[in-house]
């Protein structure tokens, strides 16, 4: 039994289509598969970590519609909490417009936020308990950012570890990033945090310090095609990306980071977390679709032992 994790993030519905070639603006292009999912950043992180094997309440917030449904149906089919689902009496649940492009997995996203960019004061003193009980706090940049900033302080007070995926892009202010223990951005996120831009590994080392300087305590940095980089205060690691036959990279960085804090609550090094949300992360391309792709405990403990030994 593992420490326990609170993801406080986003609910959306993956509204996923599929076609040959992404349009350009202007453009219509014909497209073959729709499908309707559950997605959002921070629910498919806590999904993804659930799978992965770990004690995790997602908290956030969806609408009176059908799409909330969505939510609650697929969390009940997962075996998840659905306690802390809060329900907005006018805005709509979230959804995000996705178009994967066939042949290379590539995707594009639109995400309108509805319910879950209306966290209030009192979702937030709703959850203030469970927060400040929790080991492991995951958060992104998808919910509204006074609340995200509520919730960072809330957590930094009662000496949670905090984690946060810095998706979708954003700058973080200076009195945030020194409250955080962990970050874990893209190379694009990374370079927007920080000012530099990222080519290779010693420049996500060079943004890692940049950061570290900030008062970030560790830094993960996933790097697409490059692989994975992390550092602490001891030393820094970069491994290879895993081959996988890609069919949809949609939430890859939320399998990601699910499997990472899945290891980080069983108390595993940074450097051991970041192979396991390596793991997670390709085995998650294998399939189509975000919250339905996360792989379970006994596919991420194969993969591992069949590529780290
Ligand atoms: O990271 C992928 C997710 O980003 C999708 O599920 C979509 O909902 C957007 O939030
Ligand atoms: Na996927």
């Amino acid at each position: 039994v593992g420490k326990k994790v609170v993801v406080f993030g986003s609910f959306v519905v993956d509204l996923t289509g599929r076609t040959r070639t992404l349009p350009v603006p202007g453009q219509t292009v014909m497209g073959s598969t729709f499908v309707m999912g559950p997605g959002g950043k921070g629910s498919n992180q806590a999904v993804a970590a659930h799978r992965a094997g770990a004690d995790v309440t997602l908290v956030t917030k969806v609408g009176k519609d059908v799409f909330g449904k969505v939510a609650t149906d697929f969390y009940e089919k997962e075996g998840m909490n659905t306690e802390y689902i809060f329900v907005d009496e006018e805005k709509e649940t979230g959804c995000a417009l996705i178009t994967v492009e066939e042949g290379t997995a590539q995707n594009e996203i639109v995400v309108i936020s509805g319910a879950c960019g209306n966290i209030t004061e009192e979702d937030i003193e709703k959850s203030r308990a469970l927060i400040e009980s929790s080991d492991i706090l995951l958060l992104q940049l998808e919910i509204n950012f006074d609340a995200l900033y509520k919730v960072i302080d809330i957590a930094h007070a009662a000496g949670v570890t905090i984690v946060v995926n810095t998706a979708p892009a954003a700058e973080l202010p200076a009195e945030i990033l020194k409250k955080l223990d962990i970050v874990t951005p893209n190379e694009t996120e990374a370079q927007i945090l920080t000012g530099v831009k990222i080519e290779n590994g010693d420049d996500a080392k060079k943004a890692a310090e940049v950061l570290m300087e900030k008062g970030v305590k560790q830094v993960v940095i996933t790097l697409g095609s490059m692989g994975a980089f992390a550092m602490n205060n001891e030393k820094y690691e970069l491994v290879e990306r895993l081959s996988v036959d890609a069919i949809d990279t949609t939430g890859a960085g939320d399998a990601f980071n699910g499997g990472f804090v899945m290891a980080l609550a069983e108390g595993k090094d940074l450097f051991t977390a970041l192979r396991y949300g390596n793991v997670t992360g390709a085995l998650s391309v294998t399939r189509k679709g975000t919250a339905p792709s996360m792989p379970d405990r006994e596919a991420i403990d194969r993969f591992y032992a069949e590529v780290y030994g």
